[in-house]
């Protein structure tokens, strides 16, 4: 069967490619640092040496719309273009061509709809910066194939914190079900709070960082059970407009379980608080992977 070998949540910052590779006299103060943390995060998914990767994301109203938006879809195709033109245009993100894995997304969708997750799927996605980021920090030379899921975490009614966390459980079951030698990696993107052409948008920090605190302590911990206490649709919204992209992170630690993160680590960017974590299943955490920064992040 194939084996889970990382599950990995991060924020998604598109600006994250430009503010690195700008000239050193045009970096923001906290280039460096950046990309120190994100070569580090780096190292946890190479160090599990995966040979595919599932990746889950979210579209950004690049293809799906208020008329027509998946709650779930996976995609089922040879392969993927990824970047839209507002992408490249205001993030400097280049063009991509992502290798798919019919195989395994045919045996993931059937094994998600048996777990009672009815989803869509598409022969011919494109992929947004939800997924491309991640490629870009955790796996830059973009080699292994994908199978990318796409939640819906943006036109309401969106599916509840439960959904989104048993999805990650069943997700974990039907991947880890595959009749296959195969190395696979799980890798999501969200949010912590965030504020999307709001008043609270461009400030000091994320629009709620006493959220912030307490949902990266969540995430190390795998606090599920705080998660449900304490985080509702209602409430994500009240800690910014484009909160509700926490619902991926929570996703992503149900691929996890409610265990501890093997690496947490996080970084203060003026209006977003970026976050990165990293499970590996029990015992299998590779010697080269540094510490977990855990206990200094919460
Ligand atoms: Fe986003």
């Amino acid at each position: 069967m194939a084996k889970l070998v990382a599950t990995l949540a991060s924020t998604h910052h598109p600006f994250y490619l430009k503010a690195t590779t700008a000239p050193k006299e045009k970096q923001i103060p906290q280039a460096a640092e950046w990309k120190r943390k994100v070569e580090a995060y780096r190292e946890t998914l190479t160090a599990a040496k995966p040979d595919i990767l599932v990746m889950v994301g979210s579209d950004h109203f690049h293809q799906f719309f208020l008329d027509n938006y998946p709650t779930f879809l996976i995609g089922k195709a040879p392969r993927y273009d990824a970047t839209f033109y507002n992408e490249e245009r205001e993030f400097g993100i280049p063009k991509y061509v992502l290798e798919g894995h019919e195989d395994f997304s045919r045996f993931m969708h059937e094994g998600l709809m048996e777990e009672g997750f009815d989803f869509a799927v598409s022969h011919e996605l494109k992929i947004d910066h939800s997924i491309i980021c991640p490629i870009i920090t955790v796996r830059p030379d973009a080699d292994l194939p994908v199978v990318p899921i796409y939640t819906n975490i943006f036109v309401p009614p969106l599916a509840s914190v439960k959904r989104f966390w048993n999805l990650g459980r069943a997700i974990r079951k039907v991947l880890e079900a595959w009749p296959s030698d195969k190395r696979v990696a799980a890798i999501g993107t969200g949010h912590l709070s965030l504020e999307l052409g709001g008043p609270r948008q461009f400030g000091p920090s994320g629009p709620d960082p006493e959220f912030d605190r307490k949902a990266v302590a969540w995430l190390a911990n795998g606090d599920i059970e705080a998660i449900f206490e304490n985080v509702t649709l209602e409430s994500m919204v009240q800690s910014g407009n484009a909160t509700q992209g926490f619902l991926n992170m929570i996703l992503m630690m149900g691929v996890a379980g409610p265990v501890k993160a093997d690496y947490a680590d996080t970084l203060d960017l003026y209006h977003t608080m970026e976050a990165y974590f990293t499970w590996y299943p029990d015992g299998e955490k590779p010697a080269r992977v540094a510490n977990a920064r855990v206990e200094e992040t919460v």
